[in-house]
């Protein structure tokens, strides 16, 4: 029996019963939070006509893509082969793989993805664009291709309009791809919304310059993806007609720090944890620890939030085990009390997990696979 299957076999009896009553570890999803949070998020895009393209990373799984959708999503974006075969297989798309394809492999798997479902690249270079066609005129498929643009993280992406142009002159005559616009990713851009702007700025002026050169060159950009969490409320100051928030379906202690308004309670992931140990004076050890919440970081130190109690920290993370402070604080925390934590970063501890537990007001309502955890090829 794969490890997969027996956290089926534990967690399904579950359904139905209230989450206290759930083995720890084990991640929560308020579903009523993440549909308002999807809520929320298409409300601003329908306003503004842009296109939504969430980021799947945060999720990972089938159940919450088909929940975009239905909250007025037009595609999902995936950042792996692997993850685009998830979603194809069950029949969601139209897909945007944004992340450089390179590899025999990874073309014929995306020529195979693009026979089930409508397929964008994003991609920013000649040997990846190349690769591709050749697969997809090989499988007699075809995909949209957008010229990733570097527009100041530094990750990916060609850093200049003159650069994204040839590229895209020299590679639109190929076989089974269209070039149909451009894309970028904000990451660099954390803060207020005053904090936002200046670099947004920056990033829509190298946008619109390729923009120019797109159309001297008779090359189409029509769709211009971007986006970001942190940066989703602006796009409609800028020029991006496709939004690719992902971390916006459930947030974190990351985004609720650095976006005061959203609040703790807009956090819709949860990681349910047991009191093992009191045995050390000052501390008790929670039976969480990196392998279930990850070691990320966060500004304001330590390795989650513990629900309900804003004066205990979690001050230090083994695999299996996590350690909260109690010497400053009068919680009386005994063996077996259970605690909520709202992890630092969602993204990463979604993927630790081969299944979350949707859940309405305390009751387990489903038991949600997360069918594209660990898929990074
Ligand atoms: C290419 C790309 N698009 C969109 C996103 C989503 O950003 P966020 O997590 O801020 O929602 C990411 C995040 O890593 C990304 O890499």
């Amino acid at each position: 029996m794969t490890a997969h299957e027996r956290s089926r076999r534990l967690l399904e009896p579950c359904v139905g019963s209230d989450v206290v009553d759930a083995p720890t570890p084990v991640a929560v999803v308020d579903l009523d939070r993440a549909e308002a949070n999807l809520a929320r998020l298409h409300g601003y895009t329908q306003e503004h006509e842009i296109a939504l393209w969430p980021h799947t990373k945060t999720h990972k799984s089938t159940v919450f893509g088909q929940l975009q959708f239905d909250a007025g999503a037009v595609g999902l974006t995936v950042a792996k082969p692997g993850e685009a075969e998830v979603f194809a297989d069950a029949g969601l798309g139209p897909l945007l793989m944004h992340f450089p394809p390179v590899g025999e492999l990874a073309w014929r798997r995306l020529a195979r993805v693009a026979g089930e479902v409508p397929l964008t690249v994003a991609l920013d270079s000649h040997g990846s664009a190349q690769g591709l066609s050749g697969a997809l005129a090989a499988a007699g498929t075809r995909a949209d291709v957008l010229v990733e643009l570097d527009t100041g993280l530094g990750r990916t992406g060609l850093g200049s309009a003159e650069a994204a142009c040839e590229l895209a002159q020299a590679v639109d005559c190929l076989p089974s791809i269209e070039i149909v616009g451009v894309s970028t990713y904000p990451g660099h851009l954390r803060g207020s919304l005053d904090d936002l702007r200046p670099g947004l700025e920056e990033m829509n002026a190298m946008i619109l310059e390729v923009r120019e050169e797109f159309a001297k060159a008779g090359v189409s950009c029509e769709r211009i993806s971007g986006g970001s969490t942190p940066t989703r409320y602006l796009t409609h100051e800028t020029c991006v007609n496709e939004l690719r928030a992902g971390t916006a379906i459930f947030f974190d202690r990351q985004s609720a720090a650095s976006e005061p308004s959203l609040g703790l309670e807009a956090c819709a992931l949860s990681v349910e944890v047991t009191v093992i140990s009191t045995s050390v004076p000052g501390r008790v050890a929670i039976d969480a620890g990196s392998k279930t919440l990850t070691s990320d970081p966060h500004v304001d130190g330590g390795f989650g939030e513990v629900v309900g109690h804003p004066h205990l920290s979690i001050i230090a993370f083994n695999e299996e085990h996590g350690y909260i402070d109690t010497a400053s604080s009068d919680a009386g925390l005994v063996v077996g009390d259970r605690l909520s934590v709202i992890p630092n970063h969602v993204c990463a501890c979604v993927n630790l997990h081969d299944f979350v537990l949707g859940a309405r007001g305390g009751t387990v309502e489903k038991l949600i696979e997360v069918e594209a955890r660990g898929l990074v090829r």
